[in-house]
């Protein structure tokens, strides 16, 4: 992608973020720039920023930000900063654990080295995201190549919500396979839900798609059954926010609902994951927190209200999938299949840095 999703400018003590801006695609192409803490938690919240590993990079430069002020603080009170600015950059959305994971890595550089000043402690923070950001780009290259190799010659496939460069720094997850296997010269065909209520796949999906010269048709949500029994989808793949120890997986609110379609009409259910969204403090995806949204998301999207005034509302903006619903996990690793802990386990390893 020509414009990045995510860039630093400058050094530690004076650079900013630099976001394009997510809610004003696919009409304008404008950049954020992000110089404060709470420009960046603004910009994850509002979904200036998004995607798990997206707003995962984001959170680590948010910290670089954040803790330009205390520069030349003694570093018993920088340490306490720290502390405060990762906690609120966490708080900003709970349900994609890149976020936390992202986090935890910036904690870590400042963590037993006393023998450093604040500054010096800066400049590892602003080194570490810009480690974050390169890491996830790589990343994403070997998730396109491994679920490549599972897209059927010339199928309809069907995703839902934006994993693409949007969502990552890279080539995406779900899109970096479709990517891969457009690049291989698969003739697929993607369909694309329109993923209410805030409209990704719609915005974000098919302008990334289109921008790679992939055929593309945009449908409604509530279209994907018909699409399937009309022979038009041959495999489903999406991103994730959160995956669980034993594989349930969440991801944009709709995705469930995609997963039980496709178990129905015989049609495999793909997720494309890298291991810093896989949670192996979780048994299950039952323990996963889900995000619950404003409902003027619903009854006023995108600013023309469309509901009695008043009506009550029910937002959650992401599902769980159970394993048992999903065909294969794509990772960086690899592929893993079929979907159970002790597989997960195997691929991916459990001592937290794998
Ligand atoms: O609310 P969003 O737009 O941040 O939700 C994003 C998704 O659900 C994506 O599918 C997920 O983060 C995977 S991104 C590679």
């Amino acid at each position: 992608m020509s414009l990045p999703t995510l860039a630093w400018t400058g050094d530690a003590a004076t650079g900013h973020l630099v976001l394009l801006d997510q809610t004003r695609l696919p009409l304008e192409v404008h950049q954020r720039e992000c110089r404060r803490l709470e420009d960046v938690v603004e910009s994850i919240q509002s979904l200036r920023v998004r995607g798990a590993p997206a707003i995962g990079v984001a959170a680590a430069y948010g910290v670089v930000v954040g803790m330009q002020p205390f520069r030349e603080s003694s570093r018993d009170e920088f340490d306490q900063q720290l502390a405060g600015v990762t906690t609120t950059l966490a708080d900003s959305r709970p349900t994609a654990v890149n976020l936390a994971w992202a986090l935890s890595r910036s904690t870590e550089c400042a963590q037993n080295r006393p023998e450093l000043d604040s500054a010096a402690i800066l400049d590892r923070l602003l080194e570490e995201a810009v480690a974050i950001q390169d890491e996830d780009r790589d990343t994403c290259q070997a998730i396109g190549r491994h679920g490549a190799e599972l897209m059927p010659r010339g199928a309809g496939v069907l995703t839902h919500c934006n994993a693409g460069g949007l969502a990552t720094a890279g080539s995406g997850t779900a899109l970096a396979v479709l990517f891969a296997a457009a690049d291989l010269g698969m003739n697929i065909e993607v369909y694309v839900d329109e993923t209410r209520p805030l409209l990704q796949g719609a915005r974000l999906t098919t302008w990334e798609l289109t921008r790679h010269g992939i055929p593309t048709t945009l449908i409604c949500d509530s279209m994907a059954a018909w699409a399937m029994r009309q022979g038009r989808v041959q495999a489903v793949i999406t991103g994730a926010d959160r995956i669980a120890a034993n594989g349930d997986a969440a991801n944009k609110i709709g995705t469930y609902a995609l997963a039980v379609l496709a178990r129905e009409h015989r049609v495999p259910f793909y997720i494309a994951a890298p291991r810093s969204t896989f949670d192996f403090s979780l048994a299950s995806g039952e323990e996963i927190p889900i995000e619950e949204r404003d409902g003027g998301e619903i009854t006023r999207g995108f600013g023309r209200q469309t509901a009695p005034d008043g009506i009550g509302t029910w937002n959650p903006a992401f599902d769980v999938t159970p394993a048992e619903l999903i065909t294969a996990l794509v990772t960086e690793r690899g592929v893993i299949e079929p979907v159970t802990s002790q597989q997960i386990a195997k691929v991916l390893g459990t001592d937290g840095d794998g």
